[in-house]
């Protein structure tokens, strides 16, 4: 199957119109607040950029997806046919990636993080440890000691150069391999890599592969966020690649970031491995009977149809990284930053401004609520996660907020 490539300059004006970038310039703190989501009113008055939801609103074919469901009272208890829908339609989108997969091995799940709690109790096992490469999405780091699994957490490699475009992230193969070699035999891979933007290539990948290989190592592969790889970057979903990933992985993924429809709980696992697929099957129905009917139609929509809206949301998207690389190489120079190959989130390392708690600070100071660093993990100290997929304007507005409060404290 050949891989699909995003020309952008190849989209029609009428494969764009699902997306409305002008409205969305257009809405303001007041409209996001009175949507009422949890980024909007968790801080009152400040500007949202600290839970991964885009300020998007929906595709029209989902909008309309539930609006007939809701019509037509299928709001029961997930059916047989639509998880089967939930599957092909996954499988369909998979394509984009260049992976032809056996819809079969797709089953419905409420959210990524249940798969990861499966993932936990039935794979890891109670007594046994998890590689975490960090800074990491926060539950990652948390959740595992809730099923007896103990945590390491192995920081990520910084090449910072002296542009922001230029600097990249990498594993630490040997800390890894070491973790490996004295008994941890499960890791946790997100790619994209939430929270520092990282696209991870085919070549990382296999040697990782080869690694786990070795000391016989199952792979949480998250790759929620994979439908968001800019520039040369390509998504590579990890059991697509040979036999040995596919046995290896257990991959979670949905459309849920992509889509904005995170609250309709339906996400999908991707079984590639026989075992784990029989393990699903005996142990895992609770979680897909509480999947959402809701979610399974809204996903369904989202991937038949929505792949026009989704690439203007791409579109809109990158013009908000041109401006936070701007802001970063300017303005906030001396703030540590590498250029995200993919997600909407920015990794902001302060401690060069010697702040010691930056996500405080900003939202004190700046109404800016922004994540700790260090629920990342320990090496975020000094860091936030930032959020930019907001109205452009609102990301300004943000960056002011930001650097007048620096300023205005000649911290800058
Ligand atoms: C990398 C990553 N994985 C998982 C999740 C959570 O997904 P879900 O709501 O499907 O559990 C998020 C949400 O921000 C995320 O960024």
């Amino acid at each position: 199957m050949r891989t699909e490539t995003i020309d952008h300059s190849q989209l029609t004006q009428q494969s764009l119109t699902d997306f409305d970038s002008a409205k969305i310039d257009a809405t303001t703190m007041e409209e996001l607040q009175n949507v009422g989501s949890d980024k909007w009113t968790r801080y009152a008055g400040c500007i949202g950029a600290f839970i991964a939801e885009m300020d998007y609103g929906l595709a029209p074919c989902v909008t309309n997806a539930i609006k007939e469901a809701s019509d037509h009272n299928r709001l029961g208890y997930i059916p047989d046919p639509w998880k089967k829908r939930v599957a092909s339609s996954c499988a369909a989108w998979q394509q984009r990636y260049g992976w032809d997969v056996n819809p079969a091995c797709i089953r419905p799940v409420p959210d990524v993080l249940e798969a990861f709690e499966i993932f936990l109790r039935e794979i890891v096992g109670s007594g046994n440890s998890v590689v975490v490469p960090t800074p990491a999405y926060m539950p990652f780091l948390s959740v595992p000691q809730l099923y007896g699994v103990k945590l390491l957490e192995i920081p990520m490699i910084r090449e910072a150069t002296e542009t922001v475009t230029e600097g990249a992230w990498s594993f630490d193969f040997d800390a890894i391999e070491q973790a490996f070699a004295d008994g941890c035999h499960a890791f946790v891979l997100c790619n994209p890599h939430n929270p520092i933007g990282k696209v991870l290539t085919r070549d990382e990948m296999l040697k990782l592969s080869d690694l786990a290989a070795k000391y016989d190592v199952r792979i949480f592969s998250d790759e929620i966020h994979a439908p968001f790889a800019y520039g040369q970057n390509r998504h590579v979903p990890f059991a697509s690649i040979n036999g040995q990933t596919a046995m290896q992985a257990f991959t979670s993924t949905s459309a849920s970031k992509s889509f904005n429809i995170p609250g309709t709980k339906c996400a999908q696992v991707i079984l590639t491995n026989p075992n784990d697929y029989e393990m699903w099957m005996q142990r895992a129905q609770w979680s897909e009977h509480q999947t959402a009917t809701i979610g399974a139609i809204a996903t369904t929509a989202a991937y038949e149809g929505g792949a026009a809206w989704f690439e203007g949301v791409l579109h809109y998207i990158q013009r908000n990284i041109a401006l936070v690389n701007t802001e970063m190489s300017t303005r906030f120079s001396h703030v540590g930053y590498i250029k995200p190959e993919g997600t909407y989130i920015a990794w902001l390392d302060f401690s060069p401004l010697h702040l010691d708690d930056p996500a405080s600070y900003f939202l004190k100071k700046a109404n800016v609520a922004l994540t700790d660093g260090r629920e990342c993990g320990t090496v975020g100290a000094g860091c936030v996660r930032m959020n930019f997929a907001m109205p452009y304007p609102l990301l300004e507005e943000c960056f002011n907020r930001m650097f007048n409060a620096l300023h205005a404290d000649g911290i800058i």
